[in-house]
């Protein structure tokens, strides 16, 4: 039997599967490390606590497995982030994440001076903080001596398969996020490099996700436990690697995601531009194309009212009060804007907001309604693809928030359409296993893998009193945000 190391470099923790050539999953690990928020709407994490999760999540993954048994190694992870190393290929500074909003001035430079027009011919896509080209820019005026230093650029999951192989490389549909990639023609853009101020030299090698990138340098392979020609693929953005895991690879399939992030995915098999940039048009790690929005907090609002403001981790029993009565009735709303916003308001200043309490408001509709305002977050941009021609009838749904059947049940009826859940329930994770095993040679393309391994195991649909509430109160929930939207500005500005 051959063995596969699926990883998924998330924002809160790494999740690790070892998957058989069956498409089992034998064992899994999981290991936390922590976010810095350094400065307001800043977030940074230490590469090396990645490293450090990974070596020690494989020992425990591969303790009882013979060593010539584990073939691949694949890894999907956060996108965007911006890991830069020096000449002796140390950190220069923790990476800045994602989610981070620091770049304001950077994103306005490259939308309104360099313009989205020529972005978008460029790139596909015009800037959004979050993106890796305003993260360089911010380096190089606010860092001056870390930019000069920088001899490699790399997004999160790249480091380790840097420290894995001592290849610098990344993949399409990871290098899509940075805003340097001519995403249609699959390389890098001259003249986004110059804007940057950056050479080819420092970019990594670009590569299918399911392509082998090297193997296991020998030091490595020893601290692992792993023998050094176990191959390694160039791996996935986490989005793309949670769509190979959910089967979202032929044209037109949708994946909905609730992990730190909230993202609708759509696959297809052509390259295409929504006309107001508004969804992000990224390569996919099957080899495709697909269009994708990004909310910045999705379980993580669930998880910042629970653990800090509720101070319990019992998510099961806070929402055990919340019947389907109490479904599109509620008077609360929440406002989902935790860290900014990108799709699709794309505004940095965006923040959290309860509106609507009353003296006899509860704590179960308070957390209804940050459950809620996450789904009508997200149908904000299920509507931003239908006005792009995207009819989406059904979706799969993967992420940590996915595990509640109540959340479940919400997104259903605000996006009154049919949800799909899968046997497997770790998208990217097991995406990223089966990138490697296409890697391997155990299958000739992606989808023929994903047709194999993933199956539904129920399909939920909306039920037509409630998705009737909800289309209510999410025209409720859409004024909002234009009512407060400029004193989130005055907040920022502190006046
Ligand atoms: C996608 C995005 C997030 C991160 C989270 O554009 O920024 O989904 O990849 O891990």
């Amino acid at each position: 039997m051959k063995y596969y190391v699926g990883a998924d470099l998330g924002t809160s923790s790494l999740k690790l599967l070892l998957v058989d050539s069956r498409g089992e999953i034998i064992r899994t690990s999981v290991r936390s490390y922590p976010v810095y928020y350094p400065n307001i709407g800043w977030s940074e994490q230490n590469p090396d606590d990645w490293w450090n999760a990974f070596v020690s999540g494989v020992k425990e993954l591969v303790q009882d497995i013979c060593s010539d048994e584990i073939a691949g190694i694949g890894v999907g992870g956060q996108m965007h982030g911006l890991v830069v190393l020096d000449e002796a290929d140390s950190v220069i500074r923790p990476a800045i994440l994602w989610n981070d909003g620091r770049t304001d001035e950077e994103t306005a430079y490259l939308n309104e001076v360099v313009g989205k027009k020529k972005l978008s011919e460029l790139t596909a896509n015009i800037a959004f903080a979050g993106f890796t080209t305003p993260k360089i820019l911010w380096l190089q005026k606010n860092e001056p001596e870390n930019f000069r230093r920088i001899s490699k650029i790399m997004l999160p999951k790249d480091y380790i398969n840097y420290k894995l192989t001592g290849v610098h490389c990344t993949d399409y549909s990871d290098a899509s996020g940075m805003l340097l990639l001519d995403v249609k023609n699959k390389r890098w853009s001259d003249e986004m490099l110059e804007i940057c101020g950056i050479t080819h030299e420092q970019m990594p090698k670009l590569f299918e996700s399911y392509d082998s990138v090297g193997s296991l340098l020998p030091e490595v392979a020893e601290m692992l436990g792993l023998d050094s020609d176990t191959n390694v693929v160039a791996g996935a953005g986490d989005n793309a690697a949670a769509a190979v895991g959910t089967g979202t690879v032929t044209d037109g399939r949708c994946n909905i995601s609730l992990g730190t992030s909230g993202t609708v995915f759509i696959s297809s098999n052509e390259f295409s531009v929504d006309k107001n940039n508004a969804l992000h048009s990224f390569c996919h790690a099957s080899g495709g194309y697909h269009l994708m929005a990004c909310i910045l907090s999705a379980a993580s609002c669930n998880k910042w009212f629970c653990e800090d403001i509720l101070k319990t981790d019992d998510y099961e029993a806070e929402q055990k009060e919340i019947t389907d009565d109490c479904l599109g009735k509620n008077d609360v709303f929440f406002l989902p804007y935790l860290m900014g916003e990108r799709s699709p308001i794309n505004d940095t200043d965006a923040r959290g907001a309860f509106v609507g309490m009353r003296m006899d408001t509860k704590r179960s509709d308070m957390l209804l309604a940050v459950l809620e305002g996450v789904a009508f977050a997200i149908r904000d941009n299920l509507e931003i693809a239908k006005s792009q021609g995207i009819n989406t009838t059904c979706s799969s749904l993967c992420g940590g928030g996915a595990k509640s059947e109540l959340w479940q049940k919400i997104l259903c009826n605000v996006l009154n359409i049919d949800i799909t859940l899968l046997q497997t329930e770790q998208g990217p994770g097991f995406g990223a296993a089966m990138l490697a095993m296409v890697g391997c040679g155990e299958f000739s393309h992606v989808k023929d893998c994903a047709k194999e391994f993933v199956k539904i195991k129920k399909t939920l649909s909306p039920d037509a009193h409630i998705s009737a509430r909800y289309e209510t109160q999410y025209n409720k929930f859409k004024k909002i945000y234009p009512s407060l939207k400029n004193l989130f500005k005055s907040i920022k500005a502190g006046d």
